[in-house]
């Protein structure tokens, strides 16, 4: 730390990203990248792309990409945002509403918002789960402040019914509910719709996990036309050109191509609920996830050995150092062959 660092950010724990090895030496399941490639249109795109006005700034209006996603959910372009990753989008988010606000959000959730709340001075407020990890809107209806929900939560994978966000938003007008939807498409609902209701909702999606486009940094927000201009004016005072023209258009085009996303997300929920079922086989308890992920604890061995002895067997699984949480792994639904080395490697170690 240089003596030149503010005070603020010297007080800050930063977050901590899932391990990014270089080379092929692990099975990766431990960051919710999807086992495919994009699809195939974005590839062509981006390849046309590349050989053509590289020296050009892209359109900071991000314009084909909002497009492509005011018409992929039904809504104005007015109401989207787009932003480089949905990190971004929330960072700018948390930036533009809840400086000095309070914010409560689930204990067990998404490691970036207490962060994001200290670097921008957020009164953050810890909301407990259940006992079974699950969350109890009624706990929200009797606070006042904003709200930050991951939907279906991270690291849980559990989801909470879209009518119980929307008696969220519904309840009070004066606090703003934002419901992160990294993970949504794996659970087939989404509260995108209600931002036509509600001016007080923000839905953030991410292009990482269902678009395989994680290294492209591709996120979203869909709400009302003023929140979306709020989170524009942050973006003109930050950082106009903040998607790569690459990444642009193959977003675009990964929106477009609802087919390929469409046969892709249906192959990764039927491939998580048969690792759901081979898991209770093993004696592990497991978390209903409706993500690309499943949250599983071994009856055998502890959270950190398991970890540990699969990293040895090469297989890279996520494991949050947390109370209530710290048995449990977080496995990304990897492909066909993926899976079947993780089970191999779990009977192998008895697990
Ligand atoms: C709940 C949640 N929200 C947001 C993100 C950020 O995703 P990205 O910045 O790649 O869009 C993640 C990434 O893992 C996540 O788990």
């Amino acid at each position: 730390m240089s003596r030149f660092l503010s005070g603020r950010i010297s007080r800050m724990s930063p977050y901590i990203p899932g391990e990014q090895p270089r080379g092929g030496q692990y099975i990766k399941l431990n960051t919710n990248e999807l086992p495919f490639p994009p699809s195939p249109k974005a590839i062509e795109a981006i390849n046309r792309e590349v050989l053509r006005d590289m020296r050009l700034y892209p359109d900071p209006e991000v314009s084909v990409l909002i497009k492509a996603a005011a018409d992929f959910y039904g809504v104005a372009p007015s109401m989207v945002y787009a932003g480089n990753g949905s990190d971004e989008v929330l960072a700018f988010a948390f930036m533009a509403f809840l400086e000095r606000r309070r914010l409560f959000a689930p204990d067990i959730s998404y490691g970036f918002y207490p962060v994001y709340a200290r670097l921008f001075d957020a009164d953050y407020q810890e909301m407990p789960l259940r006992e079974d990890l699950s969350l109890s809107v009624d706990d929200y209806m009797k606070v006042h402040g904003n709200i930050v929900i991951a939907n279906p939560n991270a690291p849980t994978g559990l989801a909470v019914p879209v009518e119980d966000i929307e008696k969220l938003a519904a309840a009070r007008q004066d606090r703003l509910v934002i419901i992160d939807e990294a993970y949504g498409d794996f659970w087939g609902q989404s509260c995108v719709p209600l931002t036509e209701k509600y001016d007080n909702l923000l839905v953030v999606q991410t292009l990482s996990k269902s678009r395989a486009l994680a290294g492209m940094r591709v996120g979203l927000a869909v709400g009302s036309p003023a929140l979306i201009e709020d989170l524009n004016r942050v973006k003109f005072s930050f950082h106009p050109y903040n998607i790569n023209r690459l990444s642009l258009i193959a977003a675009a085009e990964a929106l477009e191509d609802r087919k390929y996303f469409e046969k892709t997300t249906a192959k990764i929920i039927s491939l998580r609920e048969g690792l759901k079922s081979a898991l209770r086989e093993r004696g592990f308890s497991l978390t209903d996830s409706q993500s690309n992920f499943v949250f599983a604890k071994s009856c055998k061995t502890g959270g950190g050995e398991l970890y540990l002895k699969l990293k040895e067997k090469r297989v890279l699984v996520r494991r949050f150092d947390l109370p209530r949480i710290r048995d449990y792994l977080r496995i990304t639904v990897g492909s066909e062959g993926e899976i079947a080395a993780l089970l191999s490697a779990l009977d192998e170690l008895r697990a």
